[in-house]
């Protein structure tokens, strides 16, 4: 497949708008230096494009695009929607968010609009309008970026409005919506569609975002919200489609980001695009999973559209990234399926929040820095590599299911550990294939299955409807799946399948958990394999018994001390493995080594390594990315000997040791 640029987009955040006119020749003077081209532009600007309610102004947008196009640069055009200007607060305070502590708020901070407000979505097309009018046919632009990292919620009276509309569109009947919800409980029933209310901290909600009386409902609520934002997303797509019907056009993702169904997102981008901010402490196998699951999201290449040359400003620690680091991260995005590598920010602000946020041009306004010499090494290198990479796929036998519905429900649930954090459950089965360099694609519920031999479903708490009978064929036919502790638990309404857990998923995995035992922090517990070694378990136990699964473990104390805690089950051509417990890393690996060999799933290449090392492939070539993120350094494994390295291009040696972030891109 062709990639959706005509070259590897290198740049970024840009914002000469904060700053006078001298400066940005010189910025285009250091930028070319470092082989950038590609800057995404207007991103904050709507104070400044539209000063008051009926009166607009782009002449300085019209400048910076034109400046941008004579250098030939490959334009990101925002549409500035992510922050509504003061005025807009002052004449219609209803465009403001009301949070979860039911406040209502006035003009401050970003990602401000209430995403239900007739008045935000006006102001918001008329400008895209205008924008797409003026910048749709301009051939420099090569991607539209709506608004700006979508997210947060909003509890005003007039999202709850909105709410009882899309309730109503479900559910069709009140009683049904009763049913749903279970509200019996607690003497819930509701008569009328307005008695219901939004579940923040003056309703269901308690007292954080995190806990609610009605998991059915602020399931819900969340699903509503995500389509409520999408549909601003596409208010602004259908206006720059008008004027473009070939625009390519996305907004800014954040990963594992909770707040919205980016499955459901990603089938209304034209590319998914991503900002990769790791912490200093973050496991490069967690940032691996995040760029895995942005690929996933339409199975294709991805922009990376937002990552610091040097450090952050918003978290707690923002260490420099060190020598190297930079470009072994960026590597490592590509390695991925990343087709653009581009940074917040190019220059650095004077003032706000985000003045000690990284840029390419730092305080001291000059190309003499050692962020500046990485960004212009990388740059270089990008440019060589330009006309290969793009377009290139990364496939893989293995689907690990990652499904926001689940991470929703799962993390409402009152009960029974709260150390049960979702995105963890997945990371700690993802590493397994992480360390082992065995590809992995992460998977909506509603994937084709048939593309996979195994298929991982950690905690698959929520079981929608479909889900049964399709994993079910997919083990009949032969494929291995893993589940574990806190699966089949609930439906779609977060209603408990009654007859014994893991409801749906009993047969298939051939067992019956008839409790589910929580320790506590302090405690842990051992499962003894029947070979005779352990490892150790914790957070939650559960209770099983056999229905034709054989056990491969058991537990080695407590009252329950000889139940199985894991079990294999053959199903139709195909096999399940039940994980009771949570183990620690030794206990996966064992289960998972035995699933690979049943799935006869190998790693990117034959031989064991600590370096990562991922494949892309196009019709011409095979790309191998190797990197080492470990402290000590690395031998290159023998069958990736004697080939060229596109970064230096020079042949390989097997066995040649690569340091902490060494790079090699060894074409095949
Ligand atoms: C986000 C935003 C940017 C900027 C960076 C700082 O990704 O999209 O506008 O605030 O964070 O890291
Ligand atoms: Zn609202």
């Amino acid at each position: 497949m062709a990639g959706k640029f005509k070259r590897i987009l290198y740049g970024g955040d840009y914002n000469p708008n904060q700053w006078g006119r001298e400066i940005w020749s010189e910025d285009m003077r250091i930028f070319r230096d470092a082989r950038i081209n590609s800057a995404t532009v207007n991103v904050f600007s709507w104070a400044k494009l539209q000063p008051s309610e009926n009166e607009y102004n782009f002449s300085e947008l019209d400048d910076i695009i034109d400046m941008l196009s004579k250098e030939g640069y490959d334009i990101v055009l925002a549409t500035s929607t992510g922050a509504l200007p003061a005025w807009m607060f002052k004449k219609y305070p209803e465009v403001a968010r009301t949070d979860y502590q039911g406040r209502h708020h006035k003009f401050g901070h970003r990602h401000n609009a209430c995403p239900n407000s007739l008045v935000f979505q006006k102001y918001a097309s008329a400008l895209v309008d205008q924008l797409a009018a003026r910048y749709a046919s301009n051939p420099h632009v090569v991607c539209w970026h709506i608004s700006n990292e979508y997210g947060g919620e909003c509890y005003c009276e007039n999202c709850e409005k909105a709410f009882r509309v899309w309730l109503k569109n479900k559910y069709k009947s009140i009683e049904a919506l009763n049913k749903a919800w279970n509200l019996e409980f607690w003497g819930h029933t509701v008569y009328e569609w307005d008695e219901i209310v939004l579940p923040n901290a003056l309703g269901d909600g308690m007292d954080t975002e995190q806990n609610t009386a009605f998991a059915g409902l602020s399931v819900d609520y969340r699903r509503f919200n995500s389509d409520g934002m999408l549909g601003n997303f596409k208010m602004e797509r259908d206006v720059i489609r008008r004027y473009n019907k070939d625009a390519l056009i996305t907004t800014n993702l954040m990963g594992t980001y909770k707040g919205l169904d980016y499955f459901k997102w990603a089938k209304e981008l034209d590319i998914v695009s991503w900002d990769n901010y790791p912490g200093y402490n973050t496991p490069w196998s967690y940032t691996a999973m995040c760029h895995d699951l942005m690929r996933g999201l339409k199975d294709e290449p991805f922009m990376l559209m937002e990552q610091t040359p040097s450090q952050q400003n918003w978290q707690p620690y923002n260490s420099l990234k060190r020598p190297g680091q930079m470009r072994a991260q960026s590597y490592q995005t590509v390695a991925h399926g990343a087709d653009t590598i581009q940074f917040f920010q190019l220059r650095r602000s004077v003032g706000g929040c985000e003045k000690f946020h990284g840029a390419v041009i730092a305080h001291v306004g000059t190309e003499n820095t050692r962020v500046f010499r990485e960004v212009k090494q990388l740059g270089e290198e990008l440019e060589q590599l330009s006309p290969l990479l793009p377009g290139a796929a990364n496939s893989a036998n293995v689907g690990i299911i990652f499904d926001w519905d689940n991470y929703w429900a799962f993390e409402y649930t009152s009960g029974p550990n709260v150390d049960l954090l979702y995105v963890d459950q997945i990371h700690q089965y993802y590493k397994y294939f992480y360390d082992r360099n065995i590809a992995v694609n992460m998977i909506p519920v509603d994937a084709d299955f048939s593309r996979y031999k195994v298929i991982v479903a950690p905690v698959l708490y929520m079981v929608k409807p479909g889900m049964k009978e399709a994993l079910e064929a997919f083990v009949a036919n032969g494929g291995v799946l893993i589940t574990t502790y806190m699966s089949g638990i609930v439906g779609e309404t977060d209603n408990v399948y009654l007859g014994g857990y893991p409801g749906p998923l009993r047969a298939l995995a051939g067992i019956w958990a008839e409790e589910i035992d929580a320790l506590a922090p302090e405690q842990t517990n051992t499962v003894r394999f029947t070979d005779g070694t352990t490892a150790k378990c914790r957070i939650v136990c559960d209770l099983i018994h056999t229905e034709g699964a054989e056990s491969l473990a058991s537990y080695a104390s407590d009252f329950y001390e000889g139940m199985p805690a894991v079990t294999r089950n053959a199903y139709g051509s195909g096999i399940t493995y039940y994980l009771a417990t949570d183990m620690d890393e030794t206990g996966i690996a064992k289960v998972l080594d035995c699933a690979m060999e049943d799935g006869n799933v190998t790693a990117v290449i034959a031989e064991p390594t600590q370096l990562e090392i991922t494949k892309r492939t196009t019709e011409a070539a095979t790309y191998y990315f190797v990197m080492n993120f470990r402290d000590e350094a690395a031998p290159l494994p023998a069958s990736l000997g004697g080939k060229l390295d596109l970064l230096t291009g020079k042949q390989t040696e097997a066995g040649e040791l690569m340091n902490k972030f060494d790079v090699k891109i060894i074409q095949e």
